[in-house]
């Protein structure tokens, strides 16, 4: 299964830090937010990656990044989305990359304390469709949002609502996403939102309604980092985590590191 971090967008949020370079490229704790991404994709064996990035900046992530092997990135390659049309919209930009196989797809500026690697297996084997990472928030107005159908510890997901006002649940749908190749098809077909953007939670949607989005519980902290107060939680949090999140050490090997298709 290949990774790909998308990491398009104009960070406006954190101006006038994004004058200067990408969002994805700020310190959080002693490293790059983007490590953290790539970090999450390689334990859980995924070592094909394509970052997909956009605006004034983009160069900046080749000299960072290289070819990715100082990380143990086995193959990195490189998209450019042209605006912010969403992160559906950069999405599109991996067809190529994906190559008919099943993807895992990161948001740039999401961050983990632990580790997806069974979320990553299980949908392995899952035959086809999609699955979501979810995780209690505090503040979920915020986030995709999960309608339970029921009682929420059956976990029976009615729909994902983007950013609701009063939100029916505090189980937000974290930017880590599995998905089989018809999302490209389902990425093309979308109308902007109200906000101008394709929206991930549409595609999601799709395969819920569909009957074919699994959804797992993320176990340890998750924080995005694209608000000074969320960047500033996320270089409290890998402070605090200790050597977990600071051991990015050389090429590992990956478990899905061919090109398998299921
Ligand atoms: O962090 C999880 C949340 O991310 C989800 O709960 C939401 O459902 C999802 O819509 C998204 O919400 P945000 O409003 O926080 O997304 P944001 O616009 O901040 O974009 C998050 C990342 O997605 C960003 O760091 C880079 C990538 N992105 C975003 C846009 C708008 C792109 O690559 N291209 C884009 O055009």
């Amino acid at each position: 299964m290949k990774g790909i971090i998308l990491a398009g967008g104009l960070g406006s949020r954190l101006r006038p830090l994004t004058l200067v370079t990408n969002k994805h490229l700020l310190p959080v704790y002693d490293r790059p937010m983007i490590y953290y991404p790539i970090q999450c994709l390689l334990n859980a064996g995924i070592d094909e990656i394509l970052v997909v990035t956009g605006g004034e900046h983009a160069g900046d992530f080749l000299k960072l990044l290289k070819n990715g092997k100082q990380l143990g990135v086995r193959h990195l390659e490189y998209a450019y989305q042209e605006g912010e049309g969403g992160i559906a919209d950069a999405l599109k930009l991996a067809e190529e990359f994906a190559d008919g196989g099943k993807i895992c797809v990161i948001l740039g500026d999401n961050i983990i304390e632990g580790n997806i690697r069974k979320a990553a297996a299980d949908f392995f084997t899952q035959r086809t469709g999609a699955k979501v990472i979810l995780k209690e928030v505090p503040d979920p107005q915020r986030f995709g949002v999960v309608e339970f159908d029921g009682e929420p510890a059956k976990g029976k997901i009615k729909r994902i609502i983007e950013k609701p006002k009063d939100p029916p649940s505090n189980m937000a749908v974290t930017g880590i996403y599995f998905y089989d190749p018809d999302c490209f098809k389902v990425c093309k077909e979308l109308k902007p939102s109200g906000r101008g953007e394709l929206e991930i939670t549409d595609v999601n949607n799709y395969y819920l309604q569909r009957g074919d989005l699994t959804a797992d519980v993320l176990e340890g902290w998750w924080t995005d980092a694209g608000t000074f107060e969320s960047l500033y939680r996320a270089t409290k949090y890998v402070a605090e985590s200790g050597a977990n999140l600071l051991d990015l050490t050389g090429p590992r090997p990956g478990m899905f590191g061919t090109q398998a298709r299921g």
